[in-house]
């Protein structure tokens, strides 16, 4: 049987490697297998939990979709919208935040790294952030999310919210209970300035990512400036354990190549990083540097996105309102 997919990507610019590798890449995966339904949402709800500058974050939903569709996502087979558009995200959050607990979100692990220590001063809607995320799960009755490793728990929660809802209201699978879809491995790309660190949009430092519109220059070049260590490269997975930079870009090698980290090893074992490091850019070059190519075409065709965009939405918008009447209706509204 076919699965029901949904995933959501903020548009905070400066998409990159972790983003592809950990997530869309396995969009793209699903979109492709002919009985899945997908839907994948350009999440600007989600985005403003952080101040936004709002003429950079249309550009950013411009280049989010356009992100989506050079990495091969399907417009025709799945559908991309945005989650602004389609009231019912806002409306279920409102519901679903009265069923989930305090308890439930004093746990989410990256509400405390991103308001840091002054929690006072971050918004609600950081806090609650995971409960939106969960209506736009379970308005499409999804029955599998393509995440990256660090929503994990933002997931679990998700499941929680959707199994008190259903018994509070007597709704036996009313809500689907979704389940997560996380890459075995290389779910979780990290920095190239310090392997212990995860790969992020905000990170300061641009040497740190590879931007998916990177030009060929500039990837080559945060290639031979990534971090690494002075040993030669190891012959076992094991000795990669206290070595995270060795680690981190011999998993994004195995990754861009579709091979397992032992092949990776294999190849490579006994050699220094500097021959390492010319096929690492190679196969990057070779992967990435075509869609950074389309992104910008892309982004040349405003009028292409918004078409796709409206077609999506108004499909999405379908969907979503019929469930939020229902969930209503089970509320008493
Ligand atoms: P975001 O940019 O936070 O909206 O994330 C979009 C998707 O990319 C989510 O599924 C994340 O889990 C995934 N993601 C973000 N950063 C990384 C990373 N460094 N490694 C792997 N996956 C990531
Ligand atoms: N919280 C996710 C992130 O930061 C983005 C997101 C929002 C999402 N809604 C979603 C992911 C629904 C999967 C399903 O990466």
């Amino acid at each position: 049987m076919g699965k029901k997919i949904f995933s959501g990507v903020q548009p905070t610019g400066n998409l990159h490697l972790g983003n592809y590798l950990g997530a869309i890449k396995n969009f793209v995966k699903l979109n492709n297998e002919d009985q899945n339904e997908c839907v994948f949402c350009v999440v600007d709800l989600h985005a403003i939990t952080v101040a936004q500058n709002p003429k950079k974050l249309k550009d950013n939903i411009y280049e989010t979709i356009a992100t989506f569709i050079a990495c091969g996502i399907d417009p025709k087979k799945s559908i991309i919208f945005n989650q602004s558009s389609v009231s019912a995200h806002s409306e279920t959050a409102w519901i679903l935040s009265c069923v989930a607990r305090m308890g439930w979100l004093n746990r989410m692990t990256q509400f405390k790294e991103k308001a840091g220590k002054d929690k006072e001063k971050a918004s609600i809607g950081l806090y609650s952030y995971p409960v939106l995320m969960a209506a736009d799960i379970l308005l499409y009755d999804t029955t599998h999310v393509p995440v990256g490793d660090d929503q994990k728990q933002h997931l679990e929660l998700c499941r929680d919210i959707a199994q008190k809802f259903n018994n509070d209201f007597n709704a036996d699978n009313f809500f689907k209970i979704p389940e997560p879809l996380i890459q075995k491995e290389f779910s979780r790309i990290m920095s190239l300035r310090d392997g212990t660190k995860k790969m992020s949009k905000s990170e300061l430092s641009d040497l740190s990512r590879i931007n998916l519109t990177d030009d060929k220059e500039q990837i080559i070049n945060k290639i031979k400036k990534a971090k690494t260590d002075t040993l030669q490269l190891p012959s076992a997975s094991a000795d990669l354990e206290k070595r995270p930079e060795a680690k981190n870009l011999m998993g994004i090698y195995s990754s861009l190549m579709d091979v397992s980290l032992e092949d990776t090893i294999n190849k490579f074992s006994g050699k220094n990083f500097s021959e390492f490091k010319e096929n690492l850019s190679q196969v990057m070059v070779d992967k990435i540097y075509p869609i950074s190519l389309e992104i910008k075409k892309l982004l040349r065709e405003k009028k292409y996105l918004d078409k796709i965009l409206l077609e999506g939405t108004q499909k999405a918008d379908k969907i979503a309102s019929e469930k939020v009447k229902k969930i209503q209706e089970l509320v008493g509204f």
